[in-house]
């Protein structure tokens, strides 16, 4: 290999992770701050619930938290976002199942599904890959402008639906509810 090309190579390997280092700060970036902020040194592992304050959450925003030793992604989603999640026809997907606890076993991914609101606009999911467990990169990331998983390399859609790649199942929602306007209670 010629200088050159050897430089070349380093490069790219350069650009492959500093991608990737960028998702893993942003996310703990997002996860301290919320994390001191609950206090949780004595009891978070004990408490099977919490509550998150979504206020500060913008739209086309999504906030990270640590829940019960998982990352906790909280998307606010842009009418495009909700738009493209929406056009998609329930046979396209890989995983035709909302994979969502808080409806009947079974219910279709439809786009509806998968958020907590009739507008669609709050979209609460287990930030772990379905493959082998590592945390998506977020933010209009991979084909279908969800989030990428840079360890295989699956792709979610608007919805966190599976769309491409050897994960088997849409991104996973936890137990959620609206407890007052601005407060998502995840348990
Ligand atoms: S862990 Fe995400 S693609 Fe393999």
């Amino acid at each position: 290999m010629s200088q050159a090309e050897d430089h070349a190579g380093s490069r790219r390997d350069f650009l492959y992770y500093a991608t990737a280092g960028a998702g893993a700060v942003a996310t703990g970036a997002a996860v301290w701050p919320l994390v001191n902020q609950m206090n949780p040194t004595a009891d978070v592992q004990a408490m099977s619930s919490i509550h998150v304050d979504v206020s500060a959450v913008e739209m086309g925003t999504q906030l990270t938290v640590l829940y019960l030793g998982k990352p906790v992604f909280i998307r606010r989603r842009t009418p495009k976002e909700i738009e493209e999640g929406r056009a998609v026809k329930l046979s396209d997907l890989i995983d035709q199942n909302a994979e969502n606890p808080n409806l009947p076993a079974g219910s279709e991914a439809i786009d509806q599904n998968r958020t907590m609101d009739e507008a669609g606009e709050w979209l609460v999911m287990i930030g772990v890959c379905t493959h082998l467990g590592c945390v998506p990169i977020g933010n209009n990331s991979g084909d279908f402008d969800g989030w990428f998983c840079p360890c295989h390399g699956s792709h979610y859609d608007t919805a966190g639906r599976i769309r491409k790649g050897p994960a088997p199942q849409n991104l996973h929602i936890p137990v959620t509810a609206f407890t007052d306007e601005t407060t998502i209670k995840l348990g």
